[in-house]
This record gives C-alpha cells, sequence and structure tokens, in this order.
C-alpha cells in the first residue's frame, strides 16, 4: 500500500523533496495538487508548515488535474485540490475527485454563497472580473455589463478567448440575470464591439490598451496589481496604462469568482487535509495570502491589498456561485453559437 501510494516529484513540486519518491502517508505529510503558480501559494503553505510541522508536498498540474486524480484512483496520494475559477471546482466534483466535509469553522467564515451547499468545495478568496479601461481614452468611470455590449464601444474593447474559464463564468453570470434570450442578445453585442479576434490572457488586454489597439478590456482584478508591482518593467506600464472599473450588472452588482478548495476523495491525510483547510481561512493565512495573490480576502475584517483597494469598494454581485456553475455548460455552448472566438 505504501509503495502503492507514493509518488514522484516532477521539476514542477514546491519545497524540498523535488525529484525524490515520498510516501504518501507519513506521519506529518500533506499532499497537494494544484493548478496555482507555485510563487502564489509557497508563502501560504510555509506559514502551516511553521505552525504545524506537516510537511507539505506540492504537485502543480495545468491540466487534467480531475483526470488524473480519477485515474489514481483509491491509491491517489492527493489529499488537498487547491485550484481557481468555480469551474474547476465544480469539475472536481462532477468528477467524483472529492469528498464533503463539514466543518464550522469554515462555514462560519465563508459565506454560503462561496461555498458548495453539499460541502465539496470551498472559496478561500475572491477575485473580480472587472473593466479594464484607458487612462487616456476612458473618461467614464462607471459601467454596466450590459453597457459593454452598447454600439458606443464598437471596435474598441479586446478581451481573451469567450471559451476561457473565467469569461465562461462570467457570461453564466449574465444568463443567471438576462435569462438566456438576452444574455445570447448580449453577448453577440459584445462580440460586434471587439477590436481584434480574442487573444491572450488577461494581462495581453491591458497590453493592447497601452498599444491603443482597444480602449476596454476585460479582466481579473489580481492581475492588475501583479503587473503593477511586479518585476517585469513592460508589464508595470501596461498596468499603469489602465483604469480598473468595477462594472456590475443592472439590479446586481460585480461578477467574483473564487479560489478555493476540496478535500480529495481518497486523501490519505485526511486528519491534516482538514488542519489545512480551516487553516486556509485562519488570519494569518488569509492575510498572507491576499498580500501574495492579490485576491479579496473571503474572511471579513482581513485588509485587502492596497492596489485592488484603490480600485474602490466591490460591491460583488449577489447570484450564489453554486448557480453560476450550473450555468456554465449553456454559457460555453452561447460562446460558440454566437461565434465569440471567430
Ligand atoms: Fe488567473
Amino acid at each position: 500500500m505504501k509503495f502503492a501510494r507514493s509518488l514522484a516529484f516532477g521539476a514542477a513540486a514546491l519545497g524540498t523533496l523535488a525529484g525524490s519518491t515520498i510516501s504518501a502517508s507519513a506521519a506529518e505529510a500533506l499532499n497537494i495538487y494544484t493548478t496555482r503558480e507555485p510563487g502564489l501559494i509557497k508563502p501560504v503553505l510555509d506559514e502551516f508548515t511553521k505552525e504545524t510541522g506537516i510537511q507539505v508536498n506540492t504537485i502543480f498540474i495545468n491540466n487534467g488535474l480531475e483526470e488524473r486524480i480519477r485515474t489514481e484512483g483509491e491509491n491517489s496520494p492527493a489529499d488537498i485540490i487547491l485550484t481557481v475559477d468555480i469551474g474547476r471546482l465544480q469539475a472536481a466534483k462532477d468528477y467524483g475527485v472529492t469528498q464533503p466535509v463539514k466543518s464550522e469553522a469554515l462555514e462560519k467564515v465563508i459565506p454560503a454563497a462561496y461555498r458548495d451547499p453539499e460541502g465539496h468545495w470551498f472559496g478561500i478568496a475572491l477575485r473580480a472580473r472587472v473593466v479594464y479601461a484607458s487612462k487616456d481614452r476612458v473618461k467614464q468611470d462607471k459601467i454596466t455589463y450590459e453597457e459593454l455590449a452598447d454600439p458606443k464601444w464598437k471596435g474598441k474593447i479586446c478581451t481573451r478567448s469567450g471559451q476561457a474559464l473565467y469569461n465562461v463564468s462570467l457570461f453564466a453570470a449574465a444568463i443567471a440575470h438576462m435569462g438566456e434570450a438576452k444574455a445570447e442578445e448580449w453577448l453577440r453585442g459584445v462580440k460586434a464591439n471587439l477590436a481584434k479576434k480574442p487573444s491572450g490572457g488577461d494581462r495581453e488586454q491591458a497590453k493592447d490598451i497601452l498599444a491603443g489597439v482597444c480602449d476596454i478590456g476585460i479582466g481579473n482584478t489580481y492581475y492588475v496589481s501583479l503587473m503593477r508591482n511586479g518585476k517585469d518593467e513592460e508589464q508595470k506600464k501596461w498596468g499603469e496604462a489602465i483604469n480598473v472599473i468595477l462594472p456590475t450588472f443592472q439590479g446586481g452588482g460585480t461578477h467574483v469568482n473564487v479560489s478555493g478548495l476540496a478535500l480529495a476523495k481518497h486523501a490519505p491525510n485526511k486528519a491534516n487535509a482538514l488542519k489545512f483547510m480551516e487553516f486556509m481561512v485562519s488570519d494569518d493565512s488569509q492575510r498572507i495570502h491576499a498580500e501574495a495573490n492579490s485576491e479579496y480576502p473571503v474572511k471579513a475584517g482581513i485588509p485587502i491589498h492596497p492596489t485592488i483597494a484603490s480600485f474602490g469598494e466591490l460591491k460583488a454581485d449577489n447570484v450564489p456561485i453554486a448557480e453560476i456553475a450550473k450555468l456554465r455548460k449553456k454559457a460555453s455552448e452561447l460562446v460558440d453559437k454566437v461565434g465569440f472566438d471567430q
């Protein structure tokens, strides 16, 4: 059993065990499968090890995390799945690679809208999907998502692929607000306003704004902080070229998504995993996480990164993200139907 659950760590692994084979059920171990950039989560993991003595082994898997755990089956060394976007968290649940958790500590800190009603996943931080607006060319400081379809923006909007996780979730939220028929009309309107074929990531939209390709882009909040405060001089310029406007749905708020975690179905170190999940909503880890990732802490009263705070007060939309998760498939079909990426 020990052998079957052992795990070869590749170059992407964090910590001191890279290149070696570890036993997944060592007394004080915790195995995290994650899609997150190692640099972003390391400060929190280090703090966890410092406070508990539990050694954390991390495997970075960008694509196919759920499939991999399912293939490993009962022998999977995975204890925790740490990922971003409701799309990925829900996929883990749908793949049957998670198990429910009942925890007062988690339920007390995380508002019901940001966790699975059955306890299969929990949001630990929030990100908003917002408008990047050219400092030079956009004078307004308010906007609705609905307005993105207004012909006044014809040829002026940039975004990444409509099928990108973050956009599918945003469009799913649009369906929740407008209904399917109106959402389709809206998405056709947004598509008609695009300055160019969707491409790149969120940061590239800021780059295109600086280059004068478009006036507004759609992007997540934390990228603005990562661009402005990072070491890349080019990206600093992209980040400085834009203002962030927190858009709202008519009759709603700003679309937010989560980064979050789940307990793996066959977690060999379940007690440690539960300790980790509760640690992730402690004041310490929420503060470190908010600082390192520039996400909004899910816990009330934890300071928001100054760059993120400078965007103004976030009025989060009222549609529970579990509802958005259910509409993602429809949203993805709509993207194809309107030829958004063509
Ligand atoms: Fe991202």
